[in-house]
């Protein structure tokens, strides 16, 4: 273990901090971004988040370590510093229930599986997210989709942007979490722009599909997070052209690189067509890391 100061704090109190270290530290090799963790920490009102656990050396902030939910960990640690990710699992192990745990990370995140392997965290197989790249200084011009508009929204409307989301993702019987109330405070967490918040309009005024970008002003990473569009509206390229639409309007912000995490796994193929056609090419890919056995019944166990 490394001789580290360790402060535990709520996500709300912490994740500016969580924000300006995954800013610092990225890379195309890394798995955190700004605009992620103010979309996971800030979807919904009712996430059952639990706390977070800085570390510093010498008074700099090194890493973090986020107990998303009791069973899930997220962490992030500086390259510079590998011990500290067992200080980071070995806090959240601490305070984990008994039953099995999981985390993630990028397989290009060496020294934190490296570090989680010694914790006793092991590769599991399960469903994986692959990191696009699109460089914005080729990026193509946004198609027109007869019958729509494209257009940013206004910082007014979180109620109707937040309906669009849940047309969009709420699978026929299910729920999403983003609420009126919860976009609300998405709207208020930087680095959110409503600028780079685009919506596909009917004529009637009805937004039916829609693009996030969030722009790190640090690195010039322009995130896509997240994509959707209604299912009655699905097929006739607004998905991509709305993308498109957010991503020309955070190039004009300063943005250089475009970033979009679809899953890679064979069961939900479509997202990764949609944002290969725009463009972006296929980096690495997540991992998903279990501690201790499957439960019985646990979907996991493979
Ligand atoms: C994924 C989603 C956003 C696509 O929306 P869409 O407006 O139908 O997508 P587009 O019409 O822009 O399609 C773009 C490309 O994907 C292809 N595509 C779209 N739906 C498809 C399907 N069901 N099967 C195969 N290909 C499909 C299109 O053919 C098109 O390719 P092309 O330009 O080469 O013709 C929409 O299905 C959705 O909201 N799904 C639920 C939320 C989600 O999964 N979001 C993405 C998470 S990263």
């Amino acid at each position: 273990m490394s001789t580290v100061g360790t402060a535990v704090a709520s996500v709300d109190e912490a994740l500016p901090q969580m924000q300006e270290l995954a800013s610092r530290l990225w890379t195309r090799s890394a798995r955190h971004h700004p605009g992620q963790l103010a979309w996971s920490a800030r979807y919904g009102l009712d996430l059952g988040h639990g706390p977070v656990a800085l570390f510093r050396v010498a008074g700099e902030l090194v890493g973090w370590a986020w107990a998303e939910a009791d069973d899930w960990l997220e962490l992030c640690v500086d390259p510079a510093h590998p011990d500290v990710v067992d200080d980071a699992a070995g806090w959240f192990l601490d305070r984990a229930p008994a039953g099995p745990l999981r985390t993630m990370t990028l397989e290009t995140e060496t020294g934190v599986l490296a570090g989680l392997s010694r914790a006793g965290f092991e590769v599991e197989d399960q469903p994986w997210f692959t990191h696009h790249h699109l460089d914005l200084t080729a990026l193509r011009d946004v198609p027109p989709v007869p019958g729509y508009t494209l257009r940013h929204v206004e910082p007014s409307e979180h109620e109707e942007r937040a309906a669009c989301h849940r047309a969009a993702w709420a699978a026929p019987g299910g729920t999403s979490r983003v609420s009126a109330a919860a976009y609300a405070g998405l709207m208020a967490t930087p680095p959110y722009r409503h600028e780079l918040d685009w919506v596909a309009v009917t004529a009637e005024g009805e937004m039916v599909a829609s693009c996030l970008v969030w722009l790190d002003p640090g690195t010039g990473v322009a995130l896509v997070e997240p994509v959707g569009c209604a299912p009655d509206h699905r097929g006739r390229g607004l998905a991509g052209a709305v993308s498109l639409a957010a991503l020309h309007a955070a190039r004009d912000a300063g943005a250089s690189l475009g970033l979009v995490c679809p899953r890679g796994d064979d069961d939900h193929p479509v997202p990764g067509r949609v944002y290969r056609a725009l463009g972006f090419e296929p980096g690495p890919r997540t991992l998903t890391l279990r501690f201790g056995s499957p439960t019985s019944g646990d979907l996991s166990a493979s």
